[in-house]
């Protein structure tokens, strides 16, 4: 028997304004949401160059949010014991990224830290057979990693439903995660094929970022 989920919505910084980010980490926390979303982009795994550690350890004095890290960065072994020390509560790494993604999964979870697995579009869900076990969370990713504001990919949603119907059929209970042109009317589908953290970056801080988060919230509980 598998246990019910949680379900969270994880508001992705990429999109927020800088010079005002404390005060966004702020507004979506009172709407609600209990993640933050921490794109960390090296420009070599990526085309784009976000920020690291010291963002992290900086709002890290400002909120208790679970901080979901996104490493969208090569041999990210390199660095796992500096994202944990500057707060990060879960890691997630690309597939296409790691060598050894078992003993890095291993490495995460070591730090005492969560371990997610993101997949790009184009991987497939069954990369993931021999080390599902060792996830807290896979992450599938329904644009091609690297920028902010991007149409949602339509066959994320079935990558979705096929590894929702593989954790069922194993026994397994990790989390689902989705990221890449979530918006309010893309909710009903992603819960439904089986997602149960949603991210959103330009939906939520584009604007209003808390009654964004609300909505989003809102959208999230009526299909629970
Ligand atoms: C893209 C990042 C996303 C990004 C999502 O590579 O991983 O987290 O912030 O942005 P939206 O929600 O605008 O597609
Ligand atoms: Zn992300």
């Amino acid at each position: 028997m598998t246990e019910r989920k949680n379900y969270h919505l994880a508001p992705s910084i990429l999109s927020a304004d800088f010079t005002q980010l404390g005060n966004q980490i702020h507004s979506v926390e009172e709407a609600g949401a209990d993640y933050l979303h921490i794109d960390v982009m090296d420009g070599c795994f990526v085309p784009s160059i976000s920020y690291g550690m010291p963002l992290i350890k900086s709002i890290r004095k400002c909120t208790d949010m679970v901080f979901d890290v996104h490493l969208m960065i090569e041999e990210p072994d390199r660095y796992l014991e500096d994202f944990r020390d500057c707060g990060a509560d879960l890691i997630t790494v690309h597939a296409e990224a790691c060598r050894h993604l078992d003993r890095t999964l291993g490495h995460i979870r070591d730090l005492g830290l969560k371990a997610g697995v993101a997949l790009n579009p184009a991987t497939p869900v069954s990369v993931l057979t021999h080390v599902l076990p060792m996830c807290d969370m896979v992450l599938i990713m329904s644009v091609n990693p690297g920028f902010g504001g991007q149409d949602y990919i339509p066959y994320a949603t079935e990558k979705i439903r096929e590894l929702l119907g593989i954790l069922n059929a194993r026994g397994l209970n990790a989390d689902i995660e989705v990221d890449g042109g979530v918006n309010t009317s893309r909710v009903p589908m992603l819960l439904s094929a089986g997602a149960n953290v949603l991210v959103a970056g330009s939906a939520v801080f584009k604007g209003d970022a808390e009654k964004n988060a609300r909505d989003l919230l809102a959208a999230m509980e009526a299909c629970i």
